[in-house]
């Protein structure tokens, strides 16, 4: 049995692809694993098997995890209560629970040949990932992250409660992470001085975490946010269901992951009831999610 969390990116996606730090979170859904030793290799999720080679890039992603970790053929049964594809790193999830379902056959707790298998699926389905979506799905918790020193976790100051909206459908994690390459392309100074920003803001929002500013950490967010939009990265969607929990007294509200749809996060003081009452009432399906302690 493996296990591997869903998380939120509460400030720097995007900018994370270009060096910057980020900060994310694990969250309580998840994905698990079950594997068995078997004459073929199969793997079913739900309603959906499939098999290497079957042409699904599902296929090539299970056969380059269990390429990377050497392993035989196996049959893999795996659930996820994550939406797919939503900015929730559902894949991540899932290729962290599978790979360790799959180690522990042989006894194999090694992070290190967790974390190299779940990049070797990521990159199947991303292209290039700066790897902070399985650091989190592996870790859990709340993380500093860049991508050329990897995780580090973070000492919260506070617990706090995210309110999560699924706000659009979701969008190619790979085709919003080529979009941003391009405006890097075509805008150079722009884009250098939006990645400045989303800095500066993440290293406040890291001050603001430890410090357990709230207040604070929820304003960097919606300035997060700001930055998101000036790189084509955000939706009308996105920027009413962010409207929505502002209103309704969120502390600060962002779209989490790759954007061009999928999910929204909003921090909250403590009760994300109102937030979720707001969404709801626009038909938006949505949940709550604490990180660092469980409130009751
Ligand atoms: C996706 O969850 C986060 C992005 O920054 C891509 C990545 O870091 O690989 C958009």
């Amino acid at each position: 049995m493996g296990h591997g969390c869903g998380k939120v990116i509460l400030l720097g996606e995007h900018a994370v692809v270009h060096g910057v730090p980020a900060i994310a979170a694990g969250i309580d859904r998840g994905a698990d694993a079950e594997v068995d030793r078997a004459t073929d290799t199969e793997l079913s999720i739900g309603e959906v098997r499939v098999i290497p080679g079957d042409g699904s890039e599902l296929g090539r992603a299970l056969s380059a995890l269990l390429a990377e970790l050497g392993a035989g053929s196996v049959s893999v049964r795996a659930t996820t209560c994550l939406p797919v594809g939503c900015g929730l790193g559902s894949s991540a999830a899932l290729a962290v629970a599978i790979a360790r379902a799959v180690q522990a056959l042989d006894g194999d707790a090694s992070s290190e040949r967790t974390l190299a298998a779940a990049t070797a699926w990521e990159r199947v389905f991303h292209g290039n990932p700066s790897g902070i979506d399985t650091a989190a799905a592996a870790q859990g918790g709340c993380i500093w992250f860049t991508k050329a020193s990897g995780p580090e976790p973070l000492r919260l100051g506070l617990p706090f409660t995210l309110a999560v909206a699924v706000a659009g459908p979701a969008a190619s994690t790979r085709s919003m992470v080529e979009s941003v390459a391009r405006i890097a392309e075509r805008r150079p100074e722009v884009f250098q001085k939006s990645l400045a920003g989303i800095e500066a803001l993440v290293k406040n929002a890291r001050i603001a975490l430890e410090a357990g500013d709230l207040t604070g950490l929820g304003r960097l967010m919606d300035l997060n946010q700001m930055l998101l939009s000036g790189l084509m990265v955000s939706t009308e969607e996105i920027e009413f269901a962010c409207r929505l929990a502002r209103s309704a007294g969120a502390l600060g509200a962002k779209l989490t992951g790759a954007g061009g749809g999928g999910c929204v996060i909003a921090l909250v003081e403590s009760d994300p009831e109102p937030v979720l009452a707001a969404w709801r009432a626009q038909g938006l399906t949505c949940f709550s999610t604490h990180v660092g302690a469980k409130k009751e």
